[in-house]
């Protein structure tokens, strides 16, 4: 028997987060989602994941100073970051730059200093990249007060960070923070699993989400969006692409068969921020269309909307360059990556499926 893709195959055990793909519930180390969007945030969060508990204010205050200290890129990343051919995305800049750090001085630092470093330089990468790029200074007496969500807005779009944008922004990236053994994760997991390091598993994680049935569907999404909002006929439009066998960026999921949740939390968010917006309206309305031609053109396959749907139309309202959609994912997912290799850790087995060869056997004379 093959299952392709390992698809309905468990292959480990985790304390990390549960899903309920059937009831569409998402809960991290005990605590469900929507509990934890509307009580808490994405630094309280981190800390939940990796220490396995939610911090008290010393613990909080502990954490918010240890990413701001770990922040800052040395000069040689800087460097690189410079050298860097212009038109390289920021995908690839970041496994680069990530697969670049010194493993000498990173694998004498505990787990979990590596775990908040790698969380911690993501959008000073990012930041800076974007800033060589377009030709213009980071000031830094602006950032150096900034908690880690205002830090990485601001590093995002170069703009002081609105209040309510960095809300949006925090509710995403907790929501993004840890999906079970999603195709990165799994990734990283099977890079520590062969006792590769850290900063390995990271890498291998971020090329695996670079792809756009992973990481790179919120920009998909937005395509989506504009092609249907020039269009005619919305609904042949979405008829059409699926009766080509075309994948429509942010809807159906390997595990939820039912409305993702992290995408029903996002669109409360969003529809508290915006009220009426055209272009929410629009995303509404695409959903509607979208479900209702999968529900009569891909009877029973179980499609709903995911979180990349949602995640396109607030990284949109929060002004953020569509480029750095994926980034901005990777950035919080992170945190799961780095707490998924250091649970593998605790009670690693190597990964190594195995395959039904069918090539051919040639005899020889
Ligand atoms: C996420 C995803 C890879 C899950 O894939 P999966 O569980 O392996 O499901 P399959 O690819 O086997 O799809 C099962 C059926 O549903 C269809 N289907 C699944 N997702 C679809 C989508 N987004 N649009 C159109 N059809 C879709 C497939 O074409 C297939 O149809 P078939 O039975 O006629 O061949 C897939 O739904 C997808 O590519 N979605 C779009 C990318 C996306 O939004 N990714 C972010 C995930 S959070």
């Amino acid at each position: 028997m093959i299952f392709h893709g390992l698809k309905g195959i468990t292959c480990t055990e985790t304390a990390i987060s549960h899903i309920d793909g059937d009831n569409g519930q998402l809960i991290y180390r005990g605590y469900d989602i929507n509990y934890l969007t509307k009580n808490h945030t994405f630094v309280e969060v981190a800390y939940l994941l990796w220490f396995g508990e939610l911090p008290n204010q010393q613990e909080l205050n502990w954490l918010t100073n240890e990413l701001k200290a770990r922040r800052v890129l040395s000069d040689s990343t800087k460097q690189l970051i410079k050298l860097l051919p212009e038109d390289m995305d920021m995908m690839s800049v970041m496994s680069t730059v990530i697969a670049s750090l010194n493993t000498a001085t990173f694998n004498q630092m505990t787990e979990i200093e590596q775990s908040m470093m790698l969380t911690a330089i993501m959008p000073s990468i990012i930041g800076y990249r974007k800033s060589v790029q377009k030709n213009y200074v980071i000031d830094e007496k602006i950032t150096e007060d900034l908690n880690h969500i205002e830090y990485f807005l601001h590093m995002l779009t170069d703009k002081k960070p609105e209040p309510t944008h960095v809300k949006a922004l925090d509710t995403y990236m907790i929501l993004t923070i840890e999906h079970g053994l999603n195709a990165s994760t799994f990734s990283s997991r099977v890079t520590a699993s062969t006792e590769s390091d850290m900063v390995a598993a990271v890498t291998s994680a971020i090329g695996t989400m670079k792809g756009p049935l992973h990481g790179g569907a919120p920009t998909g999404v937005l395509d989506l969006l504009e092609e249907v909002a020039s269009s005619q006929n919305s609904v042949q439009l979405i008829e059409q692409k699926i009766n080509s066998g075309e994948k429509l960026m942010g809807f159906g999921h390997r595990v939820y068969k039912t409305t993702d949740p992290r995408a029903i939390a996002l669109k409360e968010k969003l529809i508290d921020m915006k009220g009426n917006d055209e272009w929410l309206d629009l995303a509404m309305n695409v959903e509607e269309i979208t479900i209702d031609a999968l529900n009569r053109l891909k009877l029973g396959r179980g499609i709903y909307t995911n979180v990349e749907f949602y995640a396109a139309a607030i990284m949109k309202a929060i002004d953020m360059d569509p480029a750095l959609f994926t980034p901005t994912f990777t950035s919080s997912r992170v945190v799961g990556w780095t707490t998924h290799v250091m649970e593998q850790a605790e009670n690693n087995v190597i990964f190594r499926p195995q395959s039904t060869y069918i090539g051919k056997f040639l005899t020889h004379v």
